[in-house]
């Protein structure tokens, strides 16, 4: 493809998270990338409907009923985790390069058919989790791949973000480990809060494009919320390849909206925290470096590096490859036995309903700060 050209864009998906795409493409019309059609059965649900049909906008209700009438340069896939694989296979063979919405998809062997598909079409997969896409984390990998801190030691991160009757009746599949035959595996871990997990796998990476494998997981698994199917709160630790534990802590059962992100990295020569939304590293010599912020809300990164990759004939920085590690862990932590939690606070604020464990914050901000499970220092849900 020529330097520069204009992407056409087919959206998979159009209500939700779409809405951040579609307000990019009404919103801010430019010359890299023009929107082609939209691919949702539900599109009249979708609150950019009036738009979408004022600006002429096809609406398709299958990919397939798209290609068969117009062709695209990248397919923006927001649609339910359950579509992931099939959709961005389809989109591929049908040569178009895709940026599919975290999570890749609902399990590991989905995930081995989108690697398939990516080598088979000579197309890319990227995938839409934001913090690889942005340029002060790029610059702390290099750090970290560089040896400025040296050899990692562990990597612990805590995310809670409360979530209420609202969020799982939104529709058919939120909170579920399978939605009818297909699976989806959706939980705090593999969607609402999977980013900081993913982004300690990426960062300890070996090259800027991948994550580190992981060896085995131990994990703590309950279930607040008696309405849905999988769980709402996890305590895991696991180990990498290269022998590190990674730990993270995820909740929807929390009392506050959000609580976190706290998050700490130990390597030999330095500790690198997270706080006020920016990275910064303290050397044991007392220097620091400070990393730019990051807004973890915008689009606007992964979307044009993506157009920029295929402008210019190469690969996004996070990519079906960089993605797996997390879906290994999502379909190992989904062996694990749920433990339902008796001791809940139901409430409600206006119309929508939550579940929450009493001092939840407390009490995983102590296994935090120990790198332990609730179990190992008694605490009991
Ligand atoms: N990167 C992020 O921070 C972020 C944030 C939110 C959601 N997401 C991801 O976006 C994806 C969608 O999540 P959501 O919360 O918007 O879900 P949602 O259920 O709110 O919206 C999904 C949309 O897909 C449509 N849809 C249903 N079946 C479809 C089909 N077969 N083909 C095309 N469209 C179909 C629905 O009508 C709806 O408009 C998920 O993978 C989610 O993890 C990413």
């Amino acid at each position: 493809m020529n330097k520069m050209e204009q992407i056409k864009i087919l959206l998979v998906g159009a209500g939700g998270y779409a809405f951040k795409y579609i307000s990019e493409f009404i919103d801010h019309p430019n010359d890299k990338v023009k929107l082609m059609g939209i691919c949702d059965p539900y599109a009249d649900k979708s609150v950019c409907y009036n738009q979408i049909i004022e600006r002429k906008i096809p609406i398709y209700n299958t990919v397939n009923e798209f290609f068969n009438e117009r062709k695209a340069d990248l397919a923006v896939i927001v649609s339910p985790i359950q579509f992931h694989c099939e959709q961005s296979i389809f989109c591929l063979e049908n040569g178009c390069n895709v940026l599919c919405e975290k999570p890749l998809c609902a399990d590991i062997e989905q995930a081995r058919l989108m690697r398939e598909a990516e080598l088979r079409t000579g197309r890319f997969i990227a995938v839409g989790y934001q913090l690889c896409f942005v340029s002060s984390i790029a610059e702390l990998k290099k750090d970290i791949m560089s040896g400025k801190f040296g050899k990692p030691l562990e990597m612990k991160a805590i995310h809670m973000m409360r979530r209420g009757s609202d969020y799982y009746a939104r529709n058919n599949w939120a909170g579920k480990i399978k939605s009818g035959n297909l699976l989806v595996c959706d939980s705090p871990f593999s969607n609402a809060s999977a980013h900081q997990f993913h982004n300690m796998l990426f960062l300890l990476g070996k090259t800027m494009g991948t994550s580190t494998g992981v060896k085995a997981v131990e994990t703590e698994l309950y279930r607040a919320n008696p309405n849905i199917e999988n769980f709402d709160c996890m305590a895991l630790r696991c180990e990498t390849e290269t022998g590190i534990n990674v730990v993270y802590y995820t909740a929807h059962c929390v009392k506050s909206k959000e609580f976190g992100v706290f998050s700490e990295y130990k390597f030999e020569n330095a500790t690198i925290t997270y706080s006020d939304n920016k990275y910064t590293a303290l050397f044991k010599d007392g220097r620091t470096k400070v990393y730019d912020g990051i807004d973890t809300s915008l689009i606007q990164p992964k979307l044009y590096n993506v157009v920029d990759c295929i402008n210019s004939n190469t690969v996004p920085i996070c990519t079906v490859e960089t993605a797996t590690p997390h879906m290994q862990c999502v379909h190992m932590v989904q062996q694990n036995q749920i433990k339902p939690v008796s001791n809940v606070v139901c409430w409600q604020d206006g119309e929508v309903v939550y579940y929450s464990i009493p001092q939840l914050e407390e009490k995983l901000y102590n296994c935090y700060k120990q790198a332990a499970l609730p179990c190992e220092i008694g605490i009991r849900f």
